[in-house]
């Protein structure tokens, strides 16, 4: 045996580092290969279909608007009420019904609407089927799980943290909403002060967003 084969412990050591070089070496490249989600276009129009954290179904317009600095979500609630919430970048949002009810409410957000790069630093978790597309997803802790399409980088699906379930149904590149849609009823600019919210981090605004779009609005 060791005269047919003389070297072989030696090849043996030097297969072995080389194995491990390129263990090291493959890691590496898969790791900087990894699917990073596709930073959000910088305005948008999207048909949401929303499952509540509370089970209450919805459909959402969202409109999308970072360089005018504002962004929509039109709620339409299952058999119910019809929800505005328009929010600016400067941190005041409105929510308020456009009904004989003339309900509305004024927040104030002081780190503004979510940047197009919201996802940047998300913990990628791999590729799912979801809603019929074949996704890579990606989680946020303690904020969001986000599917994408491997194919079009199209947005599918996100959960919130909070329990909501959000599909996407239309997703329209560059779409944007006239400037009139934009302006909130007269009876939004009322002596009340806008109620505050001191949370500085966009994520727990994201949460507070969440909460109160989901919650009916108290007049
Ligand atoms: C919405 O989610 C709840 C669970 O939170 C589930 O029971 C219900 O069936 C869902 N509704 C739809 C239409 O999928
Ligand atoms: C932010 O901008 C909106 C729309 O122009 C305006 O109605 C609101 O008063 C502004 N808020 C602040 C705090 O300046």
């Amino acid at each position: 045996m060791a005269e047919e084969f003389p070297n072989f412990p030696k090849a043996k050591t030097t297969t072995y580092v080389f194995v491990l070089l390129s263990i090291n070496l493959s890691a590496s490249t898969f790791a900087a290969s990894e699917p990073v989600p596709r930073t959000w276009p910088v305005q948008f129009h999207s048909i949401l279909y929303i499952n509540t954290s509370k089970g209450v179904n919805q459909v959402v317009d969202l409109w999308y608007d970072w360089p005018n600095g504002r962004n929509f979500n039109i709620i339409q609630k299952q058999l119910g009420e019809k929800l505005y919430d328009l929010e600016w970048n400067n941190g005041t949002s409105y929510y308020y019904t456009l009904d004989a009810n003339k309900k509305c409410r004024v927040m104030h957000f002081p780190v503004g609407i979510l940047r197009p790069n919201f996802l940047d630093g998300a913990k990628y978790l791999g590729k799912v089927n979801k809603d019929g597309f074949l996704c890579n997803y990606w989680e946020k802790v303690d904020f969001i799980t986000y599917y994408e399409d491997v194919e079009t980088k199209r947005p599918v699906a996100w959960n919130f943290f909070s329990g909501s379930r959000v599909h996407v149904i239309t997703f329209e590149v560059g779409k944007v909403l006239d400037d009139p849609n934009w302006q909130a009823p007269v009876y939004c600019f009322g002596k009340k002060k806008p109620i505050i919210q001191t949370e500085s981090s966009p994520l727990l605004l994201t949460q507070m967003r969440e909460f109160t779009t989901t919650t009916h609005l108290a007049t």
